[in-house]
């Protein structure tokens, strides 16, 4: 059985003290949450301080991104190798607005999945499509391709230790969700797709939903078959949503 992840992802937010209220009001839900995985994906300059806050607890953290060089003459990057050292399990890749903003194509995507795998960290890989592909009817093709581009370097068996996150463009921060018959369709053939790769990895990992997810969305969501819990932006900088949304993921 697969057990459900509650990740959050804080993007461009913080400030030391609210980074330290935050974690401190998580410790006590993601330890009382046996049966659900509970994680805080932080900006970079804030790992150092999760980490030290949440040491010894069953709160897991990582990284919202990670370069595809462990160290070099890379001005302002953050390495796999850097980002392990701090105690990360996860690396975010693929996020839609880093494919947007930083122009990441589907192989630096790719690259930047092995890159933190091969730094010992569980690569987050985002995919989704855009409003204008949906109402094309593009959603399926538009997902597989961005598997397809790290099933081509990594290989199936890498979706043994990564997770996927599935989240719609159009649902990132508009308070539009996908209901959950649009979000169980996508992520069942998602599935399928891997397990014509490989049955057993597709049967196996994790897949994320993402967008808009909150207190409200998230029981729902959370009781698809193959939703396994959910990538969370907005909704996880505020303890009491995010500690419900751990909760529906019971
Ligand atoms: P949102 O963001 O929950 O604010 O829509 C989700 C994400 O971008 O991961």
């Amino acid at each position: 059985m697969r057990k459900p992840l509650v990740m959050g992802n804080w993007k461009l937010n913080g400030t030391k003290e609210s980074v330290t209220a935050l974690v401190n009001a998580l410790v006590e839900p993601a330890n009382n949450a046996a049966n659900v995985e509970v994680a805080v994906c932080a900006p970079a300059i804030f790992i150092g301080l999760v980490e030290q806050l949440a040491n010894g607890s069953a709160l897991q953290y990582g990284s919202e991104d990670c370069d595809v060089h462990n160290s070099g003459a890379f001005t302002g990057e953050n390495s796999p190798v850097m980002i392990k050292e701090f105690g990360c399990k996860y690396a975010i890749v693929g996020h839609s607005e880093r494919r947007a903003y930083h122009n990441e194509t589907n192989e630096v995507v790719a690259a930047k999945f092995q890159a933190a795998q091969n730094a010992d960290l569980v690569p987050v890989l985002c995919i989704g499509e855009s409003l204008e592909q949906f109402e094309a009817g593009q959603t399926a093709d538009v997902c597989k391709t961005q598997l397809k581009a790290v099933i081509d370097l990594c290989g199936i068996e890498s979706f043994e230790k990564a997770v996927i996150a599935y989240e719609p463009i159009w649902a990132i921060g508009t308070g539009k969700t996908a209901t959950p018959e649009i979000a169980q369709n996508v992520h069942s053939q998602i599935r399928a797709y891997l397990a014509s790769f490989n049955a057993d990895v597709a049967a196996k990992v994790q897949i994320l939903y993402g967008g808009s997810c909150n207190a409200k969305t998230a029981p729902e969501l959370f009781k698809q078959p193959d939703i396994d819990g959910g990538l969370v932006g907005g909704a996880s900088l505020k303890p009491a949503d995010f500690s419900a949304i751990i909760e529906a993921a019971k």
